[in-house]
């Protein structure tokens, strides 16, 4: 497709309403409403989570193409998030993708959500460039990936049960914190000795990661704590902060380590909200700067879940040659 310019990226896999506008790969117009709604649940409710993507799915993409300055008419295809995600969000966006294509004769491209999230550090200067090695950190995803190209990645290793964001919003949870808890848990541990109190690092074999562990191990220490002094919380919270912290960052360095020896590939990347964490940064510049590696991370806005991302994987999908469709179907499991 020689003549296609300007792409609409529409995100709505999971509590964000993103769209955004991307002209020949250079971001130009996006907007993103998150969804609060969930806070007072303690996570994301797949139900409250489609019903506002549903209110703000029109305004938003209005929102986008109006920062661009541009009529729906300029749009030459629309990429949206196909999955992995929530069912009734990604029905959601993927309807509404699917009408306004219909309605506007626009050719479609179906995404998935956590390449788009490796594709995000293309958006801005310095990017990598490729093969590179992915790591996908978020509420819903822990995934090592071998990128070759934008159109060829290897998943090299997953987690066997909660991913990293996940099992941050669960602990701090347990310490009474608001969700997204990763963020307080972040805050919290820069005033905190992370050598207080020691989790269990687990050992799984190859390049799967496990959190569980970590969460329960926590648990047990706060059950611990609670016989021994009834303010524990006030008094130890910095500390077991930075403490859960150190173990949870320490898993993840470690099996990026295993995966550099791996595949040699001295070019890591990261994507999702927990890339943000100021102690996986802080490390991780270290051990780069110690190996030799080149390190990537996104600015904040394109780690966690937005349309940018989603609006470049569509530019590479096109740059490579990939067939547009007419309509896209929602797959909630989409495989990697
Ligand atoms: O990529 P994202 O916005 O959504 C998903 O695709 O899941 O990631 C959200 C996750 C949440 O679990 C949130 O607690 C975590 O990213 N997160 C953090 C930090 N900022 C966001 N975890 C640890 N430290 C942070 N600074
Ligand atoms: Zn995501």
């Amino acid at each position: 497709m020689e003549d296609c310019k300007n792409i609409l990226g529409i995100e709505s896999s999971c509590d964000d309403t993103s769209a955004a506008v991307m002209c020949n790969g250079v971001l130009v117009g996006q907007a993103t409403n998150t969804q609060e709604v969930h806070a007072a649940y303690g996570g994301v409710v797949p139900e409250k989570a489609a019903r506002a993507h549903q209110n703000k799915i029109v305004p938003i993409v209005q929102k986008a193409l109006q920062s661009a300055n541009l009529p729906i008419q300029a749009i030459d295809a629309i990429a949206v998030t196909q999955g992995p995600g929530l069912l009734g969000s990604l029905l959601v966006g993927t309807s509404f993708a699917n009408g306004l294509a219909l309605g506007s004769n626009i050719p479609m491209l179906g995404i998935h959500h956590t390449r788009a999230h490796l594709l995000a550090n293309l958006i801005e200067k310095p990017r990598p460039t490729f093969p590179f090695l992915g790591l996908v950190i978020s509420g819903g995803h822990t995934q090592l990936v071998e990128v070759r190209h934008p159109l060829d990645m290897q998943l090299l290793g997953t987690t066997r049960d909660d991913a990293v964001g996940e099992a941050f919003d669960k602990i701090a949870r347990m310490m009474n914190m608001p969700y997204p808890g990763g963020v307080h848990i972040d805050r919290h541990a820069i005033a905190g000795n992370p050598n207080r109190f020691t989790f269990p690092i687990p050992n799984v074999a190859g390049l799967d990661f496990s959190f569980s562990g970590i969460k329960t191990s926590f648990l047990y220490q706060m059950r611990k704590l609670a016989t021994q002094d009834a303010d524990f919380l006030t008094t130890y919270h910095n500390d077991l902060c930075a403490s859960v912290q150190y173990a949870l960052v320490t898993s993840l360095m470690l099996k990026l380590t295993a995966a550099v020896a791996a595949t040699k590939l001295q070019r890591v990347v990261l994507g999702g909200g927990v890339a943000n964490n100021t102690e996986l940064q802080r490390r991780l510049t270290a051990l780069a700067a110690e190996k030799g590696w080149e390190l990537f991370i996104p600015r904040p806005s394109y780690t966690t879940d937005n349309a940018a991302m989603i609006a470049m994987a569509g530019h590479c999908a096109l740059k490579a040659g990939m067939a547009p469709v007419s309509s896209v179907t929602p797959h909630p499991r989409m495989r990697f």
